[in-house]
């Protein structure tokens, strides 16, 4: 039987050689927002994975919209120059579609890097910590930052700052942009009644705390090209009383694709209150009722490990495409195996042939 896994995807105007997904990967590791030679090496050995899209990582639109120092951003020429490079170098390597994944942060901005404790940095402290933005003056949890309240003018701001990214990311060749929806950021924190408790057009019922997640998600369609792949990661559950759950991603999707949306990614939690229950797959229900009631392709992620895992989501049509994070981290050639545990011509490029079992005895011995 063939595989499913290994099949092509037609992602609105283009196709993804595989259904196969690098989900998107802070490595904290930028200077200014500027993507360093990590990032070339990281972003370089994903792609020759031969996954069918590989995404890079969560990138501020504004200084300010980054977690941490470290994390990449695309408000500025030297940024677009640098990523226009590793673009080029990606797709010099692999045969996937090139994407990256445009962000705010919010509340959960100016934050250390997770190697030094992944708190908020404090107050005065030589980390230079920077004022954060959210939907109230809520804190993340007990010791975050006090966020300021975005006003409708502050919405709008951000709207032309993620359109400015979306031509940053066009100009750099990117084939795929990805708006960060999810995991207790930005658009999240308005989107959640655990984070968005205000009374005015932008809180209170979904609609309005749909909002300004659609108007960002509005001004970001209009500035991308309409011959390349759109979608957002979406939250399919805070896992919390009170909190939001699949029903409320599946109207939020819809209206992303009455936008023009080509793709939706449901991922899950993240919120200071999210209890979430993590095994194998622990996602993919929220992903099988998105796709399902939304009727908009759908990227299932979450403690996917296995080729016959991933497989079998795609098989039962739970989603059209499979992200996996950790486990390219484990194996960056994970598809390779995978193709061979499926049946599947590998995506192997012609330089790594004569390391693959079919030609190389010396496989079998690392198996034994
Ligand atoms: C090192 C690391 C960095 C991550 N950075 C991002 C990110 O930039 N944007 C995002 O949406 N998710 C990010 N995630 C979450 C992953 O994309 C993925 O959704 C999550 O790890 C679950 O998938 P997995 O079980 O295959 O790892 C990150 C995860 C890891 C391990």
């Amino acid at each position: 039987m063939s595989s499913l896994l290994f099949t092509p995807l037609q992602l609105g105007p283009m196709a993804a050689p595989n259904r196969i997904a690098v989900a998107p990967m802070c490595q904290y590791s930028a200077i200014d927002g500027v993507p360093q030679p990590w990032h070339r090496q990281h972003l370089g050995a994903l792609s020759v994975s031969g996954a069918g899209v590989v995404v890079a990582e969560a990138t501020g639109v504004v200084p300010e919209a980054r977690i941490t120092h470290g994390c990449t951003g695309l408000w500025n020429d030297g940024q677009e120059r640098a990523w226009a490079d590793i673009v080029r170098d990606m797709k010099a390597v692999g045969p996937g579609l090139v994407g990256i994944q445009l962000a705010h942060a919010g509340r959960k901005a100016s934050s250390q890097r997770p190697w030094e404790g992944g708190a908020a940095i404090p107050a005065g402290a030589a980390e230079r910590p920077w004022q954060t933005v959210s939907a109230t003056v809520t804190p993340h949890a007990q010791g975050w930052h006090t966020p300021e309240q975005l006003d409708a003018g502050g919405i709008k701001t951000l709207c032309d700052a993620f359109a400015a990214s979306a031509r940053r990311a066009a100009r750099a060749g990117f084939d795929l942009v990805e708006l960060h929806a999810a995991h207790g950021y930005l658009l999240h924190q308005f989107f959640s009644p655990l984070s968005n408790t205000r009374g005015d057009a932008y809180g209170g019922s979904l609609e309005k705390r749909m909002r300004a997640p659609l108007e960002i998600a509005a001004a970001l369609r209009g500035a991308w090209p309409r011959d390349r792949v759109l979608g957002v990661r979406i939250s399919g559950s805070d896992w919390a009383e009170g909190g939001a759950g699949p029903d409320d991603a599946v109207v939020f999707a819809r209206e992303l694709k009455a936008l023009g949306y080509d793709f939706v990614c449901v991922s899950s939690g993240a919120l200071a209150q999210s209890k979430v229950q993590v095994g194998p797959g622990y996602q993919v229900s929220f992903a099988a009722q998105v796709k399902r009631e939304a009727g908009i392709a759908t990227r299932a992620v979450g403690m996917i490990v296995t080729p016959r895992q991933a497989e079998d989501i795609l098989r039962a049509g739970d989603a059209d495409q499979i992200a996996l994070a950790r486990a390219f981290i484990d194996d960056p050639r994970w598809p390779w195996r995978a193709a061979e545990a499926l049946g599947a011509p590998a995506p192997v490029p012609p330089q790594c042939l004569r390391g693959r079992p079919s030609t190389w005895p010396g496989a079998a011995l690392l198996k034994a």
